[in-house]
């Protein structure tokens, strides 16, 4: 081959430099978005959502409160989460109630007295097991929180609508 069958011309060289320098450019804007729309499948899995929440010795089976908080990390924001469940034994299974009322997500409170949670916003109140009263605002039961028992603790994770 002579020398003159490597020449690249000018178009030729100004054709590849800019499909270089366009495609690093179309990568850089792409590769957050990419990331952005694969970050929740990343992140399953990933890490372990339980927490310590309580020991198996503190439940009864009438529902106490316990809290908790954790540390959460969303790309450069970090912020303390504050999690409350009313956790108490049905014999064997511990049940893990959330308190975030299912009518419009106030706070419900235990009361002992009457056996059932109470809602200080629009009169909701839900049996012992969480079961929604009729005649009352919410329209479902409270959620419940996934719980794992490991020897004495009790860890807590996601918590999901009753089916
Ligand atoms: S928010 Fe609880 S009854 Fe409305």
């Amino acid at each position: 081959m002579s020398e003159r069958d490597h020449k690249v011309s000018r178009r030729q060289f100004l054709s590849y430099t800019l499909t270089g320098v366009g495609g690093f450019m179309a990568a850089g804007m792409l590769m957050p978005m990419i990331r952005f729309a694969l970050d929740p499948a990343l992140k399953a899995g990933a890490e372990s959502d339980m927490q310590l929440v309580c020991e198996l010795d503190d439940l009864t089976d009438v529902p106490q409160r316990f809290t908790w908080s954790f540390t959460q990390v969303d790309s450069w924001y970090e912020s303390q989460v504050e999690h409350e469940a009313y956790i108490y034994l049905d014999g064997d299974k511990v049940v893990a109630l959330s308190s975030v009322c299912t009518h419009l997500g106030c706070t419900v409170a235990y009361n002992e007295d009457a056996s059932e949670f109470q809602c200080p916003c629009h009169g909701g109140r839900f049996e012992e097991d969480g079961t929604n009263i009729a005649g009352t605002p919410p329209t479902r039961p409270l959620d419940v929180f996934e719980v794992v028992v490991e020897g004495n603790q009790v860890y807590l994770g996601q918590v999901s609508q009753r089916t």
